[in-house]
């Protein structure tokens, strides 16, 4: 039976109730399968799969192709949870028209429910043009790793007055111009609790704190399954890598063992048709001898 699909009213209902929002990221169908079977209200294709899953240094190299056939492969799975695709760095840079005509793409090839992009100021367009097209915008800012290099590197921002002052006034922004939801990556717990407070659209933070609205973490850091360093407010709740290392390992010894397989991972076939099979091989082989 298919699953009703959690809406954007449901979600402010939700954080407007004080009931906190969950989202992860996934990227393919298996985990978003998991995602969805826990519970959880959004999935993020976070272009951070360039790191996770394609093994880049940054999240600076993903592509447009690459982020359709993760979201693809996410929508597929993730039946209740909404399914935000995350746009890539130079899909929505360079014009309104060019950041329309990629969402678009999300939403009709790969099925997403709403796009996020990162940053305010000239992003602000953006978002206006892509809800004018009807598709729902998911926020982002503090630390945008898109922009990394420009912010001095992956570290916490708003830490001055006047900095925390300008963040406010980009999530305002961001909400006036029609942002469904805001993510507040690396933000002081305090200013992201002002932001979360001033703003009716709910706020996603991702070491910003216990005061947001929701919280958000990259899958990979949550299973303990990327090798990379993970962030200071990455929670693991599993230790997958070590597990998954250790079955690889034991499937390596029981093939060279001769222990695997067994004749519980094996078919049998009739046996006057294997003896008919053998004696037809057999006959062969000695006329051609
Ligand atoms: O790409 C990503 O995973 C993200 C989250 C960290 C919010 O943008």
């Amino acid at each position: 039976m298919t699953r009703r699909k959690v809406s954007l009213t449901e979600l402010r209902e939700l954080a407007d109730r004080g009931e906190r929002l969950v989202m992860v990221t996934a990227y393919d169908y298996p985990s978003a399968r998991l995602a969805d079977a826990a519970g959880l209200d959004i999935v993020l294709v976070g272009d951070s799969a360039a790191m996770t899953v394609l093994g880049h240094s940054s999240t600076v190299p993903a592509t447009m192709e690459e982020m359709l056939v993760l979201t693809r492969a996410v929508t597929r799975g993730a039946e209740r949870p909404l399914v935000v695709a995350d746009m890539p760095f130079g899909s929505f840079q360079v014009s309104d028209e060019e950041a329309v005509r990629n969402a678009v793409r999300f939403v009709k090839e790969a099925a997403a429910d709403a796009v996020k992009l990162e940053g305010a100021g000239p992003t602000l367009s953006r978002v206006l043009a892509l809800i004018g097209a009807g598709i729902p915008v998911m926020g982002h800012i503090g630390l945008t790793p898109q922009s990394a290099t420009m912010l001095g590197g992956f570290r916490a921002q708003g830490k001055t007055a006047e900095k925390a002052r300008r963040l406010l006034e980009d999530a305002v922004a961001l909400e006036d111009a029609g942002c469904f939801s805001l993510v507040l990556e690396a933000v002081p717990a305090p200013v992201a609790e002002e932001i979360s407070e001033r703003l009716s659209i709910p706020t996603l933070g991702i070491g910003s704190g216990p005061r947001c609205d929701g919280q958000v973490l990259v899958l990979h850091d949550v299973l303990g399954l990327y090798e990379g360093r993970s962030p200071k407010f990455a929670k693991r709740y599993a230790n997958l890598s070590t597990e998954i290392r250790g079955a690889l390992e034991r499937f390596a010894g029981e093939v060279r063992s001769g222990a695997f397989p067994t004749e519980e991972h094996t078919y049998a076939m009739p046996e006057q048709e294997l003896a008919a099979f053998l004696s037809g091989s057999r006959a062969g082989s000695r006329a051609e001898g």
